[in-house]
């Protein structure tokens, strides 16, 4: 599973004909984004329209979730996943990616008031996160949702976040958007600090279908976040959780 590549055209033509259903949607999504490649300048301008092009359809499609029970069964998992590793209420988070908040909502309402940012670089999603807070009742908690336009996190105070987080977010980044947030998370995070993320792992050729997902080997990430002078650990406990892409966590010694 972990050592396809999934932009080979012999793994296309033996996934056309198991999921024929499936054809009509993909040759659909390769024009889509191949119109949206020309017609903007760089990955975050494409990603965004992307985004604006799933959001319009469904916002809870848009990061991943086919069925509102997978939207809601994704979040419980991140969120089980960070109480299980120490998440405290009085902790400040930042959600790199937070979407339409599919466990941001979970997050915000454990989290002491305001201890939750969420950023994003798709104002689209971010319209949908605000929805979620209405819809769930969270407004007392005063959640920070910030546009974004690169991961420089330049706006954010030194040694501020316990934990930083980035649920399915560097699956659909290109290296130099990843080798971006690693320059610069370190300074965010407080000393003892951690930086979670999930990425699609291959055991393979690392390799990109559509420029919309990204597949990378654990070594080449452990590696650039130690090229910035962090150390970063494959988590072999989320895999128990059963969910399709893996987890690597950052520290800032203490
Ligand atoms: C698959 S969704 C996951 C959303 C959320 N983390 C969750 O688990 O529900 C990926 C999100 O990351 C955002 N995103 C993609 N590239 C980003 C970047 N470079 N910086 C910040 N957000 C980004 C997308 O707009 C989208 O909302």
């Amino acid at each position: 599973m972990h050592g396809k590549d999934r932009s080979r055209l012999t793994f296309l033509v033996t996934y056309a004909a198991r999921h024929p259903d499936r054809i009509v949607g993909y040759v659909r999504r390769q024009a889509r984004d191949t119109w949206l490649r020309f017609t903007t300048p760089d990955h975050v301008s494409y990603y965004r329209a992307v985004m604006r092009s799933d959001t319009a359809r469904s916002s809870e499609a848009a990061v991943g979730s086919k069925t509102h029970e997978s939207w809601l069964q994704i979040g419980q998992m991140q969120y089980d996943y960070l109480i299980k590793h120490g998440l405290k209420p009085d902790m400040r988070m930042l959600d790199i990616g937070c979407g339409n908040l599919r466990a941001g909502r979970l997050f915000i309402d454990y989290l002491d008031s305001g201890n939750y940012y969420g950023t994003d670089i798709s104002p689209d999603i971010l319209l949908a996160a605000q929805r979620t807070v209405e819809e769930y009742g969270l407004q007392r908690k005063m959640p920070y949702l910030t546009l974004t336009d690169d991961l420089k996190l330049a706006f954010l105070p030194d040694g501020h976040f316990d934990v930083v987080h980035a649920h399915s977010v560097f699956s659909h980044s290109p290296m130099p958007v990843i080798d971006e947030c690693l320059a610069h998370v370190g300074r965010i995070m407080a000393p003892g600090g951690r930086f979670d993320f999930t990425f699609d792992r291959t055991v393979g050729t690392e390799h990109q279908v559509l420029r919309e997902d990204f597949y990378y080997r654990t070594e080449t990430l452990i590696d650039l976040a130690a090229s910035h002078g962090l150390k970063a650990e494959y988590m072999a406990d989320w895999e128990e959780t059963g969910h399709h892409q893996s987890k690597i966590r950052v520290v800032r010694p203490a």
